[in-house]
């Protein structure tokens, strides 16, 4: 019965705004959101924690596939521990995109994902959203950013949550995940079949909403 619920698919390079997007469109329509980000990063802290190296492949993906992690509201736990901000660390999300070029860890996850096509509809954030996980998505969205405006946002946000940040190691930081995530063999950050490209580079995030709403609009009455 899961293809007749609708998915919108918000894939999009690292900063590119996607998250709070992805999250507020969820809200308006009622949907679920899978921040699938979230999901990579959540190994990543496991596997660190663990201390598996990153070039156990095995290691790895088993992590991915054991791992206990619930989603309660705009709070995500990782066994007992609430890991909503740990996750957010520079590190670990630099770990996230290292692991997320292994087919093993991608596969494990995939399964994870699909599951939160739940009624009455999902909002999916990542990178390989409308690409590889719901390539059926009735909405794509490729949201992107200039590098110095991403910078410029994850330097505040960074800031905001007490987490130490200079413009200059973001920038770098930055172009270097840009080019690990797109240019890696499986499953590349890229545009989807049919995706609406939308540059938020001059947008406010309510902006760059409703527009992502005007369209799944369009696309609800065409069908
Ligand atoms: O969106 P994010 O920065 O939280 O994602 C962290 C890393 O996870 C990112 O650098 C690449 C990877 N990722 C991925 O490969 N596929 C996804 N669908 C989502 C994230």
């Amino acid at each position: 019965q899961t293809h007749s619920i609708p998915v919108i698919t918000i894939d999009g390079p690292t900063a590119s705004g996607k998250g709070t997007v992805a999250h507020r469109v969820a809200h308006q329509l009622h949907f679920h959101y899978l921040d699938s980000g979230a999901l990579y990063r959540l190994t990543a802290l496991s596997a660190l924690r663990h201390e598996v190296p990153l070039n156990d492949e095995h290691g790895l993906a088993k992590v991915a596939e054991r791992l206990p992690c619930r989603f309660a509201g705009d709070q995500i736990w990782l066994g007992n521990e609430n890991v909503t901000s740990a996750i957010r660390a520079e590190e670990v999300g630099n770990t996230a995109s290292k692991i997320a070029a292994l087919p093993t860890v991608r596969h494990a996850l995939a399964g994870l994902q699909l599951g939160f096509r739940i009624a009455p509809g999902l909002v999916a954030d990542g990178r390989d959203m409308g690409t590889v996980i719901f390539p059926h998505a009735v909405l794509k969205v490729f949201l992107t950013a200039s590098v110095e405006a991403r910078a410029e946002r994850r330097y505040k946000q960074l800031i905001d949550k007490g987490f130490p940040a200079t413009m200059e190691d973001l920038l770098k930081d930055l172009r270097e995940r840009d080019a690990r995530d797109s240019n890696r063999a499986i499953a590349p950050l890229k545009p989807a079949e049919g995706a609406h490209i939308l540059d938020t580079s001059h947008m406010t995030a309510d902006e760059a909403v409703e527009q992502v709403l005007k369209w799944y609009a369009a696309v609800k009455k065409q069908s």
